[in-house]
This record gives C-alpha cells, structure tokens and sequence, in this order.
C-alpha cells in the first residue's frame, strides 16, 4: 500500500508521532505557519493520478483538510474521531482520505484509528450504490 502523510502547522506534531517509514511525507517540515489547503491538494493529486493508494491529511481540527479534500471529485475524505468511525469510513463509504485533527485528539487515539482505517476493507454492495450516487 502507497500512503502518503500530510499536515499544515498545526498537525506537524501529530503528523511527527504517525511518521512510519512506509508513509510519503509530502510536508509541512516545521511548524512555521502554513495553509491547509496547499497540502491536501498535493495528496489529493497524488491519489487521483493513481501514485498512492490512501492519504492522511492532519491540521487543528481535521476539519479544514476534509473540507478542502472533498472539493475533489473522487476523493472521500472522512474526519475520524475514534477508531469505529474508522471502520465505518472505510468499510461503508470507502473512504480514501482519513482526516485527524491534532488539536482535538490524543496521539494513541490517532494510531489506533489509523490502524484501523488501513486495515479495513471496503465492503462494496449496497454501499457501493450509494458511492456511485456522489460521484453522478
Ligand atoms: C490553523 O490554525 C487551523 O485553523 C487549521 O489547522 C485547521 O484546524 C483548520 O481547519
């Protein structure tokens, strides 16, 4: 799986504790003011163009990366809170993008829910429908 890691500012810390050597690390590099937006169109480009399988894009709140990664067709990003909301992006909305917001939650919650959202695959059916609905 090809995963490229992204946060502004805010998310550096956070983005920093998630570092694993499998994730491309598209930036930001400090936490010197940055715009969110900048970095969730490298890895919305990057998954569109086929170059990754998953993103994960960090800023305060998660927030402002979902609403900037969603303005791309074909991208579902889903703001995670815990891990069960993680099952359910992936397993029900095939969710591509996973959003977490530094600000609002504590690093060990964050790795659980990225485990999860890596691990779960998308269950299809009924649930492909309605993916199929967005996309029209
Ligand atoms: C930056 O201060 C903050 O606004 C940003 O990281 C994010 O939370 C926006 O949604």
């Amino acid at each position: 799986m090809r995963i490229s890691i992204a946060s502004d500012h805010a998310g550096f810390d956070l983005k920093s504790a998630l570092a694993s050597a499998s994730f491309l690390d598209e930036g930001v590099f400090s936490t010197e003011t940055s715009d969110y937006p900048d970095y969730a169109r490298i890895v919305c480009h990057k998954l569109l163009n086929g170059d990754i399988d998953f993103g994960i894009l960090i800023c305060g709140t998660g927030i402002g990366m979902s609403m900037a990664a969603n303005r791309f067709k074909g991208i579902r990003a889903a703001l995670c809170h815990t891990s069960q909301d993680a099952l359910y992006a992936r397993a029900h909305n095939n969710a591509n993008i996973l959003c977490l917001g530094a600000r609002t939650q504590d690093v060990e919650t964050a790795k659980e829910i990225v485990n999860v959202f890596l691990e779960t695959p998308f269950e299809g059916g009924r649930h492909q429908r309605r993916i199929d609905k967005m996309d029209s």
